[in-house]
């Protein structure tokens, strides 16, 4: 099977997880619109969805689901989301797509995240897939040094890239993320960053993983 044919598979299977009558997290990404269409053959069946970037949101409406506002709604059941790379206790890199805060606010709502990827993204050892760091502009520079100070890292502003919430992103090269909770933690307090893009915190309960043999089910 294509890369594509494997998202493919992961989104459809990803209805297994939703609710009847729920309001569903969605996330950003190639994969995330696999799921998104599926997502629209029982639009009848769901309440809404909460959604984490604007690219999600229209592709949900033109399917008819409606887009409810995060800040309307206390709880969800689920929010299912690919990653960038998810190791094997369910700790994900996301916002290749730069959609990391939004992603991680709607995370944040759910009772549980589903993390839906092709092979390609499960790895041992995080880093080898560019961090990417959502920063406030004025800080940009004093973020980029801060992670430029590490041996063999080099953080780099994502060229002609502005996220939905109006801020830069960097992208930090040369990481080895061997306590993914330790760094997000680390990285979260640097003044003037508005979110890292290590989803540990907000780790994967599930992973329906797209592989040659068919989904593979990780818990965590
Ligand atoms: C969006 O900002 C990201 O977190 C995506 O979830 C991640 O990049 C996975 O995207 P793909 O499904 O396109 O690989």
């Amino acid at each position: 099977m294509t890369q594509d044919q494997l998202k493919a598979v992961v989104g459809q299977a990803a209805l297994a997880y939703v609710p009847e009558g729920a309001i569903v997290g969605v996330g950003t990404g190639s994969t995330v619109n696999c799921f998104i269409d599926a997502l629209g053959t029982m639009r009848d069946h769901i309440r809404g969805a909460v959604s984490s970037s604007i690219r999600s949101t229209e592709r949900l409406q033109a399917l008819g689901i409606e887009v409810f506002d995060a800040a309307d709604v206390d709880r969800i059941p689920v929010y299912i989301d690919g990653a960038d790379e998810i190791d094997h206790g369910g700790h994900m890199i996301k916002g290749g797509g730069a959609a990391l805060t939004r992603e991680k606010i709607v995370a944040d709502l759910a009772e549980r995240f589903v993390c839906i990827a092709d092979a390609s993204k499960l790895v041992d050892v995080m880093g080898t897939f560019p961090l990417p760091v959502e920063v406030i502009p004025m800080a940009a520079a004093q973020v980029a040094r801060r992670f430029n100070a590490m041996p063999g890292v080099q953080a780099t502003v994502r060229a002609g890239v502005t996220t939905d919430n109006g801020n830069p992103i960097l992208d930090v090269r040369g990481l080895k993320i061997t306590d993914p909770l330790a760094m997000e933690t680390e990285v979260n307090q640097w003044p003037g960053v508005v979110c890292v893009g290590i989803f540990a915190r907000h780790k994967a309960a599930v992973c329906l993983l797209g592989t040659a043999e068919g989904v593979k089910t990780l818990t965590f």
